[in-house]
């Protein structure tokens, strides 16, 4: 049996040079050295705030940007190296994108059996039976077949889109899922089961699953593992639970306590905003002057040390 991980990165860096109005063109690292594996059946969660690089790191995996340095590899191969049509090809069934808009990926319109029909096509060639390959399409995601075949993306819930577009990534035969911010624009009583229903495809299908996302909470519902960015690098990481209940960067610190019911008194609660930004610019500000490198705290569980115990 193989022991190579799924996806794996390997010090994967990016940076963008901005167009230089003045006499010198700037460049922003928006990746740093990110290193990490996901295996099969498991869900890795990237949290951090907005300019963190988490899209550019998605992006990349997804083929869609290439890296500066670094590696990407899936089941061990560089992917920067598949040149053949056919194993990039291979690459874009195996790899798919979910996006937070759950309207975005939709063609208004076609109905929810096109949207089905034509990856189905595409990926199962002897396929002799579409109508009961849709119906099981939409029964794996807990769709009701007979009532949401013939619907327009319009007469769907957020959360039914959502399912539509997890539907259409297994229909292509996804082995890894990677999901920006699935779930953050959904009321949140259909949050919940829309957790519930990405926990079970990775554990019933083996999929994989990437999560992007701003929020803690979310990651905490949703991965085996937490990796937190900060200005393009991960600066924690671990097994989620680890991570949550022993959280050791100052940022992975600020953003647990931001959740609401982490025992702040409502007085503190009307400054949070205010107060939060002000310290993650003390993080950003110890971390530059500082840098740390990556180091097992306990076995697993990584991070980059700030120079200042006083963030
Ligand atoms: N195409 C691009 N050109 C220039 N800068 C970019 C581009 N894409 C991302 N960036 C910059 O890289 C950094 C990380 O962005 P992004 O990956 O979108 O973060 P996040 O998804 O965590 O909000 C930001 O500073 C952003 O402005
Ligand atoms: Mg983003």
């Amino acid at each position: 049996m193989s022991t190579l991980p799924l996806l794996e990165l390997d010090r994967a860096s990016r940076s963008f040079r901005l167009a230089a109005l003045f006499a010198r063109a700037r460049a922003v690292d928006a990746l740093r050295d990110v290193s990490f594996r996901l295996e099969a059946g498991k869900a890795l969660a990237l949290v951090g705030e907005s300019g963190s690089g988490k899209t550019t790191c998605a992006r990349a995996i997804a083929g869609m940007i290439d890296l500066t340095a670094g590696q990407i590899r899936f089941r061990g191969e560089n992917i920067a190296e598949h040149r053949s049509r056919k194993a990039q090809r291979d690459y874009a069934h195996a790899v798919q994108m979910v996006f937070q808009d759950p309207f975005s990926a939709l063609n208004p319109t076609h109905t929810v059996r096109h949207h089905l029909a034509r990856p189905l096509k595409l990926h199962r060639q002897a396929l002799n039976d579409l109508d009961e390959a849709i119906r099981q399409a939409l029964a794996a995601v807990e769709l009701d077949p007979e009532t949401t075949t013939g619907k327009y993306p319009h007469e769907l819930s957020g959360g039914e889109l959502q399912r539509v577009n997890l539907a259409r990534a297994l229909a292509v035969g996804a082995e890894l899922v990677i999901a920006d911010e699935p779930t953050s624009m959904l009321d949140v009583s259909i949050r919940r089961s829309v957790i519930d229903l990405i926990r079970r495809l990775k554990a019933e299908r083996g999929v994989a699953f990437l999560i992007i996302t701003h929020d803690i909470a979310t990651a905490s519902h949703l991965a085996d593992d937490i990796a937190i960015m900060f200005a393009g690098q991960i600066v924690e990481q671990g097994p989620a639970e680890e991570v949550i209940c022993a959280p050791q960067h100052p940022y992975t610190k600020l953003l647990l306590a931001a959740l609401p019911g982490s025992g702040r008194s409502r007085d503190k609660e009307r400054d949070s905003g205010e107060d939060f930004s002000a310290h993650a610019e003390a993080i950003r500000a110890a971390t530059r002057e500082s840098p740390a490198p990556l180091t097992e705290w306990r076995p697993g569980h990584l991070v980059r040390r700030v120079g200042r115990d006083t963030i």
